[in-house]
């Protein structure tokens, strides 16, 4: 949430800062601004909605006004203060000389902010973050970062703040609590952002910064301490993916790239991790015997993060006889879990950074449970904080609304069950290679979906108009129900509920009306016959109460084709990986609608892609 860059190098900071801001801006959209030192002074601008709209002002003020090589921006979803220009950042104390952008809340910023007003401090906003600049501006006596380190000291709460003083023009100081901050260093010029897309235009060098440390930057390179200024120890990392895979690519948004990159997301996060027969994880803080010693496994995440924990429920305990609970990240540590040293929690989260998912981490930790992390995002929070990790490589996904982090999040979760299972014994070694190939060739049949969704794309434009939209599955079919459901309402802002289909008659078939779309994600006839003949019965039921049936069902499924006012067909695959193919569908579907509304797709309404606030 909020994306925040600074520069300082031999360029001109604005249009570092302005093209830095456009790929960050997936983590917040409701305002955007940039400062840049010039001529002894801080020139800021700053402007309520779209980037755009920040683009047209300083357009309007004239480029010329921010000649300058060092400067920062920021792209805000606003949690203290309404979008509005005086809320946007940068913020400055009341001398103009000093300037912050910040991400996170300053959860003590109400008593600091009564303690500026009674020396006399007029705020000139609503925000949490004002009160960082004019703290900063009265700790300063000649070293910016030595003023930025007694502020952070005061401060709680989570928070990355850049910092500029007309005073220090060749430098910029940034700091880190709970939220991520990266620097890039090219030649001759240093970035810091809250995300490498921000500088991977310029560089794939970076350096993630610890908990509580504090960056100088400046055009020779970088500098980093605690916040008592003592030394500290940084991880330098070669980013593994390169500008192309932060850019639109000839697709009219990111989500379309995105769904389309599936298969390679699956690929590139199966790849290495079966070697000499065996399952590996990445960075592995657990010993094998620490593994059979899980009595328990909880997956914690939020919203399609959590729905991959539920598909993978299915998978790990059959693979492993072990009792697993999913559990939304936000619920988790509010409810008192059962947990102790042999209970594995498995934090899933794309970005790394989702406060509810850290937060359930370090509750689980307390209770000395191990976390397992299955996260996107190299050396994030959530991974950083964790005992093991195992990354997802979907690349970069910048569309808000999670498909291609989706799909490998299940894929990963899948492997974390094979790794238990083997660990364990609860699985033969041939099984698990079985298990492992099948997996392998799902980016295949990914592909094969993706490559026949042209009549869903019309079908999408034909549901436009639609009140509501009803998801039933069942199985490994639930979990795809709720996520084309989520998918639906974030996208197309549309009612959109996901449904067990054996709930059905217990309560939601008092929905069905004339023409209600309803989606039903069907289990294979051959692999699951049961089910497969329980679901045939709840679509008659709901078609004879006048619904429109979409049914997504396995190629050759003829049982279900007169019941199935469309159908579309995903390729056969085993039971637990049907997901991976019957997910797709329903992230075009809800793309499309949203298309034919009208929408944009990368950035829906009141959303940002890292929630990084409770
Ligand atoms: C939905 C979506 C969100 C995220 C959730 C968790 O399309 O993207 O529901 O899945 O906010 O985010 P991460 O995975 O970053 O923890």
């Amino acid at each position: 949430m909020c994306g925040i860059v600074g520069y300082v190098g031999h360029r001109q900071a604005l249009d570092v800062v302005l093209n830095g801001l456009r790929r960050l801006e997936y983590r917040g959209y409701d305002s955007a601004g940039v400062a840049v030192l010039a001529d002894g002074a801080i020139v800021v601008e700053r402007k309520a909605g779209r980037l755009a709209n920040l683009e047209a002002r300083v357009a309007e003020v004239g480029v010329e006004a921010f000649a300058g090589t060092a400067g920062m921006g920021h792209t805000r979803w606003a949690t203290h203060g309404a979008p509005v220009d005086r809320n946007s950042h940068p913020h400055r104390d009341a001398t103009g000389r000093v300037a912050v952008v910040h991400n996170g809340i300053i959860e003590n910023f109400a008593a600091l902010r009564a303690e500026l007003e009674a020396a006399g401090v007029e705020m000139a906003s609503d925000t949490d973050s004002e009160t960082a600049a004019h703290l900063i501006a009265r700790a300063y006596g000649g070293d910016l970062a030595e003023a930025v380190r007694t502020v952070c000291r005061r401060l709680e709460g989570a928070f990355t703040l850049v910092v500029s003083h007309a005073d220090e023009p060749d430098r910029i100081v940034a700091a880190r609590r709970s939220s991520p901050l990266v620097v890039g260093l090219g030649e001759g010029e240093t970035f810091v952002a809250s995300d490498v897309a921000a500088f991977i235009e310029h560089t794939r060098e970076a350096v993630e910064l610890g908990q509580d440390q504090l960056v100088e930057i400046t055009r020779e390179g970088y500098a980093v301490t605690d916040f008592l200024g003592g030394e500290a120890v940084v991880k330098p990392f070669t980013v593994d993916w390169d500008l192309s895979a932060a850019e639109k690519g000839g697709h009219e948004y990111f989500m379309l790239k995105e769904i389309e990159e599936q298969p390679d997301a699956l690929a590139n996060t199966l790849r290495g991790h079966f070697v000499d027969g065996r399952i590996v994880l990445d960075e592995q803080r657990l010993s094998d015997q620490d593994l059979r010693d899980v009595d328990k496994v909880f997956v914690v995440a939020c919203g399609s993060a959590y729905h991959s924990g539920l598909v993978a429920k299915y998978a790990i305990e059959h693979w492993t006889r072990l009792p697993v609970e999913v559990e939304l990240a936000s619920e988790f540590r509010y409810r008192d879990p059962v947990l102790d040293r042999d209970t594995l929690v498995v934090a899933v989260s794309q970005s790394g950074e989702t406060a509810d998912t850290l937060e359930a981490v370090r509750h689980a930790r307390e209770q000395k449970a191990r976390v397992l992390a299955v996260c996107n995002t190299n050396g994030a929070q959530i991974p950083r904080e964790s005992d093991a990790v195992l990354y997802t490589h979907a690349g970069p996904e910048i569309g808000v609304a999670s498909t291609k982090a989706f799909l490998a999040q299940i894929a990963a979760n899948y492997l974390v069950g094979l790794a238990l299972a083997q660990a364990r014994g609860t699985k033969y070694s041939d099984e698990i290679a079985r298990e492992f190939h099948e997996l392998e060739a799902m980016p295949a049949a990914v592909t094969r979906v993706l490559e026949t969704v042209g009549r869903v794309r019309e079908l999408g434009r034909e549901l436009a108009d639609s009140k509501a939209v009803l998801f039933l599955g069942r199985h490994v079919g639930y979990p795809v129900a709720l996520e084309g459901a989520l998918k639906l309402k974030e996208l197309a802002y549309m009612h959109a509920e996901g449904f067990a289909a054996g709930e059905l008659k217990h309560g939601p078939i008092a929905l069905i009306e004339e023409g209600l779309p309803v989606v039903v994600v069907m289990p294979s006839p051959k692999g699951r016959a049961v089910l497969h003949a329980k679901l045939v019965s709840n679509i008659s039921e709901i078609q004879a109460r006048g619904a429109r049936t979409i049914v997504i069902a396995e190629e050759g499924d003829e049982t279900v084709r007169p019941y199935a006012d469309e159908l579309i067909e995903v390729p056969a695959v085993p039971t637990l990986l049907q997901p991976l193919v019957s997910t797709v569908p329903l992230q075009v579907l809800a793309a499309e609608i949203a298309r034919a509304r009208g929408y944009d797709v990368d950035k829906p309404r009141n959303l940002a892609k890292s929630v990084t606030v409770e």
